[in-house]
């Protein structure tokens, strides 16, 4: 069995970070997104992975390298453009040979790992089968419909304006090679996509078994900036307090402060991460915060945040809910403050009133 990791895309929800890095290596409790997949691949057994990329393949190529650090071997698959997750499949085609295979969104976040799923899979070894979970708001999602017993699957919709069912497609999917017959008859879609969920359908309506696990578990796709900082408060959540900071700071709860990072005339109250090499100055880092490498944190107040690597925040009072781009620059205006609000891209400069 072999799995193929969706880490193309376009990302547009993610914009302006988007523009200049990868979606799918934005981190989590300072670790790209994707890693936490890759590693619930490897728990499951599988070591062939191919990651389908786009615009961004040298810096996926550069974070994962052969896979090897994970214990995978991993083959790229290039994708022109990011004509759907069922033309992921279709260009997999010859890497993927007549193996059954795992699909996982590269910057989808399921806690508790897939093995279970994958072991059901083994086991039974339906045509394909999803993974579901409910949700309040089924419009946003693809949903499915499932028969009386709640187990096989009888129709799928994508975004429907009147869900059929609370239970939404999590982006991890489990094929037989039957998939591939029904990605070769698919046509682009309204969005110009060959939809993953047309190619299940199509599935079912040729006579096939699809077949559904509920999770109860923790899922989010990452792709917008509020699901980033409700996955990062959920990682941090987790984590065991390590590291030490100088006598005039204070750690209070669950804070990781890694090796490298200087932190002066602080308060951390965690669950908070301050990554290698970081600098934090007469500054307070409150709950559910990533400061990542290399980053400079003075004078400032800042939680619920992600601080990407190399960006500063200098004199501002206080930033909240924010996601800061690589080498960002936060410095402030000569005005009041109120709570500030941002998400800045990469290399970004702006002013705040302070
Ligand atoms: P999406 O989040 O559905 O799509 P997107 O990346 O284009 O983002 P947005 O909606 O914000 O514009 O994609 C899910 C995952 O699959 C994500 O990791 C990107 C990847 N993907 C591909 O690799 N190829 C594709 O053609 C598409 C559509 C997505």
């Amino acid at each position: 069995m072999k799995a193929l990791v969706l880490a193309g895309g376009s990302g547009t929800r993610l914009r302006p970070i988007t523009y200049t890095s990868a979606k799918q290596l934005l981190p989590v409790a300072n670790k790209p997104v994707l890693f936490y997949g890759l590693e619930a691949i490897r728990d499951t057994g599988i070591t062939d992975v191919g990651i389908v990329v786009g615009d961004t393949v040298a810096e996926i190529e550069h974070a994962v390298g052969d896979g090897s650090a994970f214990g995978l071997d991993v083959t790229y698959i290039r994708q022109n453009a990011p004509l759907g997750l069922a033309h992921a499949v279709l260009i997999a085609r010859e890497y993927l040979g007549d193996d059954d295979f795992l699909m996982y969104l590269g910057d989808n976040f399921v806690l508790g790992g897939i093995t279970a799923l994958t072991e059901q899979f083994r086991r039974e070894r339906p045509a394909a089968q999803i993974m579901l979970t409910r949700v309040p708001n089924a419009r946003a999602f693809g949903v499915a419909e499932l028969d009386a017993e709640g187990a096989r699957v009888v129709g799928l919709e994508e975004k429907p304006e009147h869900p059929k069912s609370d239970l939404a497609l999590v982006g991890v999917y489990l094929f037989t090679p039957a998939i591939h017959d029904a990605v070769a008859v698919l046509k682009p879609s309204w969005r110009n996509e060959l939809e993953i969920t047309e190619a299940i359908q199509w599935l079912i309506d040729t006579g096939r078994e699809v077949s559904s696990t509920t999770i109860s578990g923790y899922w989010k796709d990452t792709g917008n900036v509020e699901d980033m900082l409700e996955v990062n408060r959920l990682v941090l959540e987790g984590l065991e307090r390590r590291g030490t900071v100088d006598d005039s700071s204070e750690l209070i709860g669950r804070v990781v402060v890694e090796e490298g990072a200087q932190v002066t005339g602080s308060r951390i109250v965690g669950p908070a991460i301050i990554g290698r090499g970081a600098r934090v100055t007469g500054s307070y880092i409150g709950p559910f915060t990533s400061i990542a490498e290399d980053c400079v944190i003075a004078d400032s107040e800042i939680e619920y945040s992600i601080v990407l690597r190399g960006a500063s925040v200098r004199g501002v009072r206080r930033i909240e809910a924010s996601l800061i781009g690589h080498e960002a620059e936060v410095t402030p205006a000569p005005r009041v403050p109120k709570a500030h609000r941002l998400v800045l891209g990469d290399h970004s400069k702006v002013q705040i009133s302070s």
